[in-house]
């Protein structure tokens, strides 16, 4: 079936629920994981609010709980265990509907383990089937019966579905779904499945009705930017090649000249896709920041070859010049895993000098975390716990120096900041972001928010600066 057919149909179950819920009803959504999920989310939440529900942060007062989970790292399945036992009061007093999707579910064990230990869930729906949760949710109230509804072979890209996002300023557009590269630590893959490209047409259209809209900052999302439209390239894979897109450089270009789109940001580049046109297309286009998340994992090359990571310590150090040399003023932010298997402290101290060397502007770090199912949990040589937490204090330490050392330079210049909204901590102050994502408090009227102002820097706090405007706006 065509998945224009498809989405119809789901519209359809849509209605259905709208009318079938004749008062209105309230829901909660917990979201796990990367921005992908978060995006996805979105338009969970615009399929939800199309049949009648609305959003409440209110447990208690909630018709409807959803869950969209992560699996990367372990800590998230003892997250959404703890959310699940806390429910089970609220499902026996008044019935709410329990929904549990995203990646977790994909995983075997995982779906087992619910269905064991808490077989009050009424829908179990995978990262392939998003799009019919109104026809899940439809038949759970129809048939008072639950759903698993959940495939194992790579999804179809369906288009047009509603969405409810956010914020409205800045919004998120998924460009690919998968990921071919096999990390051996890494589950994305087993659950996302293979990667495939959105058409560049419905991309453009997306970011046009957002440029409409309002929206001033765009980030392009897949767990592999830089191989958008690659493999449809290599395996003859038919696409329509529009506003002359047929790679990521060209989409960035292409998205580059959408009046209103201030600035552009994508997450996350493979560093062995990092081609010279990127690298060149982010140099031209005015609206890329110029802050690139380019994952390093490990610094030492034994390590990454054991993580199949497909690029060396030397390679990823002259990228990172090559990049310096054409794109003036980046800014380079990274992921690091500490304690892979068979890591000596030796190796380790490889990660730590590539951190010295490229000083990063953030640098999110995590413990390695077996995955059932991946090369990596099979690897008998597993790093004992206290010495992943005793490198991860240490790179953390070195970090955190770092980015003191790097806040510094930031006072005393000028920044181009998009403000975002009332500081969390002080309602009195307004927060915005730099182009390199730093956060920048300032004194400032409401009526700036949205708008790309010039603010002088002049004080550094570990996670944020302080800024003063100086009366121009732009
Ligand atoms: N596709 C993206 C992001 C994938 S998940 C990329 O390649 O960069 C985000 C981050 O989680 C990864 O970059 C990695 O640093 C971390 N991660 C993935 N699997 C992990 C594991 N098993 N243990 C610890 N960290 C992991
Ligand atoms: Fe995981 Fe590697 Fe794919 Fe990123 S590139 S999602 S780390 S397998
Ligand atoms: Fe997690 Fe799935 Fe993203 S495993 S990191 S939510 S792709």
């Amino acid at each position: 079936m065509k998945t224009e057919n498809e989405v119809k149909i789901q519209q359809e179950y849509m209605e259905k629920v709208k009318h079938m819920n004749d008062k209105s009803l309230k829901y909660t959504i917990v979201t796990m994981g990367c921005q992908l999920n978060e995006n996805d989310s979105e338009k969970l939440c615009g399929m939800l609010e199309k049949m009648g529900y609305s959003k409440t942060q209110n447990q208690q007062e909630a018709d409807l709980a959803l869950f969209n989970t992560c699996c990367v790292r372990e800590n998230a399945e003892d997250k959404l265990f703890g959310k699940l036992g806390e429910l089970k009061r609220l499902k026996e007093q008044k019935g709410i509907i329990i929904a549990i999707g995203g990646c977790m579910m994909q995983e075997k064990h995982i779906t087992n383990k619910i269905k064991e230990s808490y077989p009050f869930v009424d829908i179990l729906f995978g990262t392939h089937t998003l799009h019919k949760f109104p026809e899940d949710l439809y038949k759970v109230l129809q048939e008072k019966r639950k759903r698993e509804d959940i495939i194992d072979i790579d999804g179809k890209i369906y288009e047009g579905l509603p969405i409810k996002r956010n914020s409205n300023k800045k919004a998120s557009v998924t460009i690919m779904n998968g990921c071919n590269n096999f990390c051996s630590y890494c589950i994305v893959p087993y659950v996302r499945g293979r990667e495939r490209s959105r058409q560049p047409r419905d991309i453009i259209n997306e970011v046009k009705e957002l440029a409409m809209q309002g929206y001033q900052e765009i980030t392009l999302l897949g767990q592999n930017v830089n191989s958008y439209l690659k493999v449809e390239r290599q395996k003859g894979i038919p696409f329509e090649e529009y506003e002359g897109i047929h790679s990521f450089a060209t989409l960035l270009q292409a998205i580059n000249k959408i009046d209103g789109i201030q600035r552009i940001r994508f997450v996350s580049p493979h560093p062995k896709d990092f081609t010279e046109d990127v690298i060149e297309a982010i140099a031209k286009c005015n609206k890329v920041c110029k802050l690139v998340h380019l994952p390093l994992q490990s610094g030492n090359t034994k390590v990454l070859k054991e993580m199949n990571r497909k690029y060396t310590k030397e390679h990823y150090l002259a990228l990172v010049e090559k990049m310096k040399a054409t794109i003036p003023n980046l800014t380079l932010s990274t992921d690091i895993i500490v304690g892979f298997p068979g890591e000596t402290e030796e190796e380790f101290q490889d990660t730590l000098d590539v951190v010295k060397k490229v000083k990063f502007e953030q640098v999110y770090m995590f413990i390695y975390s077996r995955r059932v199912g991946t090369p990596g949990d099979k690897m008998e040589n597993q790093v004992p716990e206290e010495i992943k937490h005793k490198r991860f204090n240490q790179l953390k330490t070195l970090v955190e120096s770092q980015i003191e050392e790097n806040n510094q330079k930031y006072v005393g210049t000028i920044q181009k900041v998009l403000v975002e909204g009332e500081s969390k901590n002080n309602p009195n102050l307004l927060s915005g972001r730099t182009d390199s994502n730093k956060v920048v408090i300032f004194e400032g009227s409401k009526d700036l928010i949205g708008k790309i102002i010039e603010l002088k820097i002049i004080s550094q706090h570990m996670w944020y600066l302080k800024g003063e405007k100086d009366g121009k706006t732009k």
